[in-house]
């Protein structure tokens, strides 16, 4: 219930992406969030009010003049009850308005009288989205202080294809939960690694470490929600990117090494959140290996480099966190871990709590001591986690 409690005023604009604003509501409402919905006319065209009164559980408003309500004013209380006025689908026509004070209907004129934050995700085709106008109004809806999500890249109904999509549902939940986050690293950079490293014995077997990612990719997501701009460099999993998070896929611990070091000195922050393999196989035969070739099989190894103290140990460093996953002893390890590599933070994690699961429990390891983080899903800690991070950096790092 990532938005429990929010009120939600979702105008509709008229367009073919109308109909996933259906979904976005039952989303909404699944989330925890109050959803009042205002519907152009051109949107009643495309989706029946009675679809989203049903899914929202609330009255729907289209028009200016409805004498149904109390004062005559829905656009005074749809914008003024609201935490947030989130357009989707925003037509090209409701961003002009928009962009211009236009109020010449219930929704623009709730969009000018609100005193709440407007994001709008935009909808239309290819060429009204390239248009110098909309171009123009997105400027100017952006120097406003207004949030624009996306648009994104594909097919569309007009069966052309370029950017215009509107974001999928999810993913404009997603945008609203992080605009309801602190954003105590507003201004920051952020550099991260997450998941195993994989290397090769020959083309089809290697050696790796079991890390689904999953704990890496929850910070990537809180340290964005939280404002900053965030680099993940992972090894091979498969789990989506989280939203306005820049992702660089590697495999091999080398590759992560120099995907890191050739971004780290500009950073604010490096997390190590990737189990990055200790050892490599010295050669990787370029051809399968046959089982009938002998009957041992000896492979040596050669040490990785160790990318957290590599980075930490640049002459000026960004903020160095890291995560060590053990089976026991954990202050013990995760102590030496931290006095080895020079870290100012190192996050420890038993084995048997996170491993491959959705929840975790932590304890963080500064200066001043240790830290309990109790049970609960991950991206719950990485918040907890990124808030921490926010504060040590506030009392040691200038700005880049
Ligand atoms: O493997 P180890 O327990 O030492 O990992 C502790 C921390 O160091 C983790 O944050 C991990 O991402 C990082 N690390 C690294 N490069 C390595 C080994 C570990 O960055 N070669």
């Amino acid at each position: 219930m990532e938005l429990e409690g929010k009120r939600v005023t979702l105008g509709v604009t008229g367009g073919i992406a109308a109909y996933k604003a259906a979904e976005l509501v039952r989303l909404l409402v699944g989330q925890g969030a109050s959803v009042r919905v205002a519907m152009t006319e051109a949107a009643t065209h495309f989706v029946t009010p009675t679809t989203f009164q049903a899914l929202s559980g609330n009255p729907v408003f289209t028009d200016l003049w409805d004498t149904g309500v109390a004062n005559g004013m829905a656009h005074i209380g749809l914008s003024r009850e609201a935490d947030v006025l989130l357009v989707a689908p925003a037509s090209a026509d409701y961003l002009a308005k928009a962009a211009h004070g236009v109020a010449s209907d219930l929704l623009t004129t709730l969009t000018l009288a609100r005193d709440c934050p407007l994001l709008v995700a935009p909808s239309m085709n290819r060429q009204m989205w390239s248009h110098p106008a909309t171009q123009r109004n997105v400027a100017t809806l952006i120097g406003d202080g207004v949030g624009v999500l996306g648009p994104a890249q594909g097919g569309q109904a007009c069966g052309e294809t370029g950017d215009g999509r509107m974001l999928e549902p999810a993913e404009i939940v997603e945008e609203l939960v992080a605009h309801f986050q602190p954003k105590p690293l507003k201004g920051r950079k952020v550099l991260m690694t997450a998941g195993p490293t994989f290397e090769a014995i020959d083309p089809v077997r290697g050696i790796a470490n079991l890390s689904s990612g999953k704990m890496g990719f929850a910070v990537a997501r809180a340290a964005r929600e939280a404002g900053a701009e965030v680099t993940l460099v992972c090894g091979p999993v498969s789990l989506p990117t989280p939203r306005g998070v820049t992702r660089v896929d590697v495999t091999a611990a080398l590759e992560m090494y120099a995907q890191v070091m050739r971004r780290a000195t500009a950073q604010d922050v490096f997390i190590g959140v990737a189990a990055v393999a200790d050892y490599r196989p010295q050669t990787a035969s370029d051809r399968k290996i046959k089982k009938d070739a002998a009957p041992r099989l000896v492979i040596e190894l050669v040490e990785n480099p160790d990318i957290l103290a590599e980075v930490a140990a640049l002459p000026r460093p960004p903020l160095c966190v890291g995560f060590a996953a053990e089976t026991g002893n954990l202050a013990e390890y995760a102590e030496k871990k931290r006095r080895a590599k020079k870290i100012p933070l190192i996050v420890g994690n038993l084995v048997q709590d996170g491993f491959g699961g959705d929840t975790n429990a932590l304890i963080l390891f500064d200066d001043g001591g240790q830290h309990t983080l109790t049970p609960a899903p991950k991206l719950a800690l990485a918040r907890q986690l990124i808030a921490r991070v926010a504060a040590l950096l506030e009392s040691t790092h200038a700005p880049h």
